[in-house]
Parts: C-alpha cells; structure tokens; sequence
C-alpha cells in the first residue's frame, strides 16, 4: 500500500508562508497584495470556486476584489472590466474564471489581461515564456503538482513521466514543468493508442482528464508516483461523491505515492493562486521574490 500525499496539509503549509509574506510586505512596505476574480454566469461549480478564492484570499491578509458578472455581459464590456483592472494598481493578480459562457472569446479576454498580473498563467506571453525555458507565471494547478512531486521525489531528472490530458490548464503546461525538471515526458490524450502500457512504464503519472475512475491500479507501475487532478461527481448509491480520474483503492495498492480526492491537488490549486499573487506583487514593486513561491 503506497503513502498517501496530503494536499490539504501541504497547502495549509504553503497559505502560512503566503501569510508570513504578506505580513512582511504589510509590516516593511506598507503594501497590501491584491487579488481580482472575475466570474461570469452562475456556474455552481465555478461559484464554490470563487467563493473559496476570496475567503483564502482574505485569510492570508491579502485584498480580494470579486467581480460578479451576469452570463449576458458582452465581450466589450467584459474587456473593459479587464482594463479597469489592469489600470488598477491595488490588483496585483487578476484571475478570469474559466470557462466563460460560449458567446465571449476566452482567448481575447486572457490575452487582454496585462501579463505582469497573469496569476493565472494563461496569457500567451506567460505560456511562451514558460515553453522557452524563461521565467514565467505559472499555471497554479500543474505549479502545486510539481510542488508535491518534488517534495515526494526530490531531484525529478531522468524520470519518464505521462501526462494524460492535454489542456492549456493543465495538461500542457504540467508538460513543460516536468521538462524543466529534466523528466521524460509523454504527453497522452483521448486518442492514445496504447494508453495502459504508456502509464505502465511511467515514474510519474498524472491524471488530468476529467473522466471518473479511467486509470485502474494495474496500469501503474509498482512504486510509481501518481498525482489525480480529476475532479469528478458521480452519483452512488443516491448520494453525489466526488473521485478524480484515478482509480484510487486499486492505484494506492500498487503506488508508491499517490494524491487523494478530494484532499490531494485540489487544495494546493488556490494556494498556489495566492502565491502567484505574491510574486505578481513584489515584482510590481520591485521587491526580491520571496522563495518557496514556486515560480
Ligand atoms: N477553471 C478551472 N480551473 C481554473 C483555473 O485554475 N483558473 C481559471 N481562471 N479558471 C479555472
């Protein structure tokens, strides 16, 4: 039975330093880092999101500006919302939550965000820089999983990895992070042949395609460390349970690590958001970048 890796705990971790930071950037600077979130519509599952966002935000002492937007809004009026924002300079980090409603172009919209405020790291400038082997925002989601692999692993070089999922949140950049770390890294998606033997012969595999359970215990190779970003809802037994994309009771048999669901990367996601915040911040400011930041 492999160990289990505490998301919660680590990221409850990470919040303290958040926190210590923005205690000495208050104490010395008299600089209060800001945070704005943009939601548009009613999506519950986004709202549950931002709600959490702006109560961590507030936890760590840091500003949370929360913009709600009705589902109708159009895409001018929500630019200008974003140039508001970018012109604002208590917003150290501006995050636009995905997705948004079919009639707004993301792309547009993301890439309007000034990318010294991208906490997000989906501006085309921050994903280039990151690709290129530069100093980047990034992603918060693929960041906390990297945080926990090299926590777990150490030193990450020559390890094959497999991400399965290829989306610009996740999927993509989780790939250029392992790069970075000098990992072999196979990128696997819906249309992987094979996709059993590739995870068999991976060190490290994460999971981040939004489908229940679709990695069983025998696909992992004994030992092998495996990160589960799925969030899933099934219905069970007339009660909705949350599991990620990882068989768990199978997996962690065969594991030498592997993350929980819920409990494992999803914590680490907002903690990661507010230390992106700090780094947008103290570079707005010219201040040393704290460490243990991540980026
Ligand atoms: N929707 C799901 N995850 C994310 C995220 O990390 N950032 C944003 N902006 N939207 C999301």
């Amino acid at each position: 039975m492999g160990s289990i890796i505490d998301g919660k705990s680590f990221a409850a971790g990470l919040r303290a330093r958040v926190a210590d930071h923005v205690a000495a950037l208050k104490a010395e600077h008299g600089i209060v880092p800001g945070l704005a979130v943009v939601l548009v519509g009613e999506d519950p599952a986004s709202e549950v999101y931002v709600r959490n966002k702006g109560i961590q935000t507030r936890a760590a002492g840091m500003e949370s500006f929360e913009h709600k937007l009705p589902a109708g809004i159009s895409q001018d009026e929500l630019m200008a919302v974003v140039a508001r924002l970018n012109a604002d300079p208590a917003v150290h980090g501006i995050l636009v939550q995905l997705p948004l409603p079919g009639h707004l172009d993301s792309d547009a919209v993301i890439n309007a965000i000034d990318p010294a405020k991208d906490v997000d790291g989906f501006h085309v400038l921050s994903v280039g820089l990151l690709g290129s082997g530069q100093k980047a925002m990034v992603p918060c989601t693929p960041l906390g999983c990297l945080m926990m692999l090299k926590d777990r692993l150490g030193d990450l070089s020559g390890l094959h990895a497999v991400v399965v999922g290829r989306s610009n949140i996740v999927g993509k950049p989780m790939a250029q992070l392992l790069l970075r770390e000098n990992c072999t890294v196979t990128i696997a998606h819906s249309r992987t042949r094979n996709l059993a033997e590739l995870c068999r012969g991976a060190d490290i595999v994460v999971a981040a395609v939004g489908r229940p359970n679709m990695i069983p215990g025998d696909w992992i190779r004994p030992g092998a460390t495996v990160i589960d970003v799925g969030i899933n809802r099934i219905e069970e037994d007339g009660a909705t349970r949350l599991v990620g994309d990882v068989d768990h009771a199978s997996a962690a048999q065969v594991a030498g690590a592997i993350t929980p669901v819920p409990g494992g990367v999803g914590p680490m996601t907002i903690a990661c958001l507010l230390a992106n915040t700090i780094t947008a911040c103290c570079r707005a400011n010219n201040l040393p970048e704290p460490e243990g930041m991540g980026s």
